[in-house]
């Protein structure tokens, strides 16, 4: 089974002072959410769909999926965390506690906020979890990456060559992601930033997977503002 689980917890506090958070503001005719949640319905791997979003929009979501997403695949709403990673540890509770969670289980998680996601990089995802345990959608870096400890000065520029940007979705091996979560000390849950670092931090193999550079996160409202040109494109054609 191949279970999809849209991360859409945050509040989007660097959009601005909006009261709604970004995922469910208009992109087209329907909502950030709708536009990604629509991906995983339609795509033939995906067996079920689990949205994850903060407890006063629960009710709101599951009115936003019955307006717009057709009966089929069960679509089902839980709670989000506080964190990123809290939205991970409750959707890796509730599909331990509402899925026959076996050995070929698979958990593609993916930002709701990248609505642009494509049918080849869900398949692509699918497939590297189940052969690798563990995989992770990237594109390579364009810019120099510099590193700096404090902030003010240069400690490191790594080779670009072997420097990639991060994108989602993060697929997995269900069983095992929770068996790493399980693992880790409380230290280590802390400074998770993703899901894909359990495995690196355990010293486990993450294979990558090719993302795109139009599998944009809309985080700030310049992105929203080039995700809606990105749309009104892929409608003429
Ligand atoms: N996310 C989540 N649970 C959280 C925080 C974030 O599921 N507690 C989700 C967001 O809803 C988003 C994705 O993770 O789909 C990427 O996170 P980010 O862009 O940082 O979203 P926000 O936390 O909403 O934005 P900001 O950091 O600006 O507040």
């Amino acid at each position: 089974m191949v279970i999809a689980a849209v991360f859409a917890g945050g509040i989007g506090s660097r959009m601005g002072n909006s009261d709604t958070p970004k995922q469910y503001l208009e992109l087209g005719s329907k909502p950030v959410i709708i536009h990604t949640i629509e991906k995983f319905f339609v795509n033939d791997r995906i067996d079920e769909v689990l949205v994850l979003c903060p407890k006063p929009w629960i009710a709101h979501t599951r009115a936003l999926i019955e307006k717009y997403i057709p009966a089929g695949k069960k679509v089902s709403v839980a709670e989000g965390g506080a964190t990123r990673n809290g939205t991970l540890e409750n959707a890796i509770a509730y599909i331990e506690n509402n899925y026959e969670v076996d050995e070929n289980t698979v958990i593609v998680t993916h930002d709701a906020v990248r609505p642009f996601i494509t049918h080849r990089i869900i398949e692509e995802n699918v497939e590297a979890a189940l052969k690798y345990g563990a995989c992770d959608t990237v594109i390579p870096a364009t810019d120099t990456i510099v590193e700096s400890e404090n902030g003010e000065v240069i400690s490191a520029i790594p080779n670009r060559k072997m420097m990639y940007q991060g994108q989602t979705p993060q697929s997995f091996n269900a069983m095992k992601l929770k068996r790493m979560y399980d693992s880790l000390s409380d230290d280590e849950k802390d400074i998770l930033t993703d899901a894909a670092k359990i495995f690196v931090i355990k010293g486990e193999k993450v294979a990558l997977v090719d993302g795109e550079t139009y599998n944009v996160k809309i985080t700030y409202p310049y992105d929203l503002r080039v995700a809606k040109s990105f749309l009104e494109e892929q409608e003429d054609d």
